[in-house]
């Protein structure tokens, strides 16, 4: 393991938990039982959150084949669907994977991830019990686009601004001051409407982004959209390089608009590079899920070192010192066009004043250039 991962260079701290560095596994696959958390921590990861779990009554059963690629001319991917559900293992499984994991990973941060009905009594049951067994934190799945929306679940409590308050406000007061974050779905108009209802319902930060609705592709043999399960398919959730764009921008919108709110950031981090981009759009942390899963956890190792090396580079002394450094150079495209014209103005003054330039251009208005009071 890169010792720039565990030494504290890259150490950051987030509603009182203490990162040994700003990345995190998200919530899916990297993440589905104590074993692979394992294996994350094992490679360097500073945190994971697991994969979204709810009490044991729930039926989830998922389908095969449940992902596809979309991949570039060069063959590489770029982005990656999927149409899976929540965890499928027992509750009670995680509860003790939880507490397994903590024993062996006491300097790492582990973030349970919890979906529910839209029920109070079943919310702060698995609010309880996941912290009981020793998860730093929670993360409410008001996000995942497919399957659970069609019964009240997921992105279509995350598209309720009200009910994403409200849910929050139940966990919050059942997780006795544990830092609660509300996962927020892209598939809505303005996200700063749900982040705004996770604050107001007690929030201590939110995550952004979950994935986007899509069809990946169809079969132009058979016509039969992708993937294909018994001939038919259902919209999925998208995800990696391709969204990146997407989810910096739903960042930097959460961030101008509730300054201080934390953010875990996500959506596309293949690379140190697009880990950092996310940190000067002002998230506090960085989750990847496809990442891991297409490029393994020793993908971490280039996070550290990209990180470590840009904050030498810049003179940052630690990560939080970096955190939505990009986001006063944003404004609107108005001001765009006034800074250009005012540039434009500018070097036309700076060019009449040269003799040489005199008459290449019209002489009067270069004389009203250099005239101080223009009434
Ligand atoms: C196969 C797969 C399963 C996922 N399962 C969950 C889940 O159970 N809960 C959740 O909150 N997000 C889930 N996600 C969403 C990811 O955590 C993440 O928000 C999204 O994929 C965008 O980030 P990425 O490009 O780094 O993957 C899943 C993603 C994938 C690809």
């Amino acid at each position: 393991m890169s010792s720039i991962l565990t030494n504290g260079d890259l150490a950051v701290t987030v509603n009182g938990m203490r990162f040994l560095n700003p990345f995190v596994i998200g919530s899916g696959p990297p993440s589905t039982n104590a074993t692979v958390i394992s294996k994350a921590f094992a490679a360097g990861w500073g945190g994971v959150v697991a994969k979204t779990t709810s009490l044991s009554d729930l039926p989830v059963v998922n389908v095969q084949p449940r992902y596809g690629k979309l991949n570039g001319p060069h063959g590489d991917t770029i982005g990656f669907q999927n149409i899976e559900l929540i965890s499928d293992r027992p509750f009670e499984d995680w509860e003790a994977d939880f507490k397994k994991v903590k024993e062996q990973w006491p300097d790492r941060i582990l973030v349970g991830s919890i979906m529910e009905q839209y029920d109070k009594g079943r919310w702060q049951e698995i609010t309880a019990r996941c912290l009981a067994a020793g998860c730093d934190a929670l993360e409410l799945n008001f996000s995942c686009p497919h399957g659970h929306p069609e019964t009240g679940m997921g992105a279509a409590m995350g598209q309720n601004p009200a009910m994403v308050e409200e849910v929050t406000s139940w966990v919050v007061a059942a997780a006795g001051g544990k830092p609660v974050w509300a996962k927020m779905t892209p598939n809505i108009t303005d996200i700063r409407v749900p982040a705004r209802a996770a604050k107001a319902g007690g929030a201590d930060g939110v995550a952004a982004i979950n994935t986007i609705l899509s069809t990946i592709g169809i079969n132009l043999k058979t016509l039969r959209p992708t993937p294909t399960v018994e001939g038919h398919s259902t919209f999925g959730g998208y995800s990696y390089r391709a969204v990146k764009p997407i989810a910096l921008r739903m960042v930097g919108e959460i961030a101008m608009d509730q300054p201080g709110f934390a953010i875990s950031g996500i959506g596309g981090v293949c690379s140190s590079t697009d880990a950092i981009e996310f940190l000067l759009m002002g998230a506090s942390t960085v989750q990847s899920c496809t990442g891991p899963m297409l490029q393994g956890f020793e993908m971490v190792h280039e996070l550290g070192e990209g990180l470590g090396a840009f904050l030498q580079q810049h003179g940052f002394a630690t990560v939080r010192d970096s955190i939505g450094k990009s986001l006063p150079y944003f404004t609107s495209h108005h001001h765009l066009v006034e800074l250009q014209a005012e540039k434009k103005a500018a070097k036309a003054a700076e060019l009449a004043n040269r003799d040489t330039e005199w008459g290449k251009k019209d002489f009067v208005a270069e004389a009203g250039n250099l005239v101080s009071h223009k009434e």
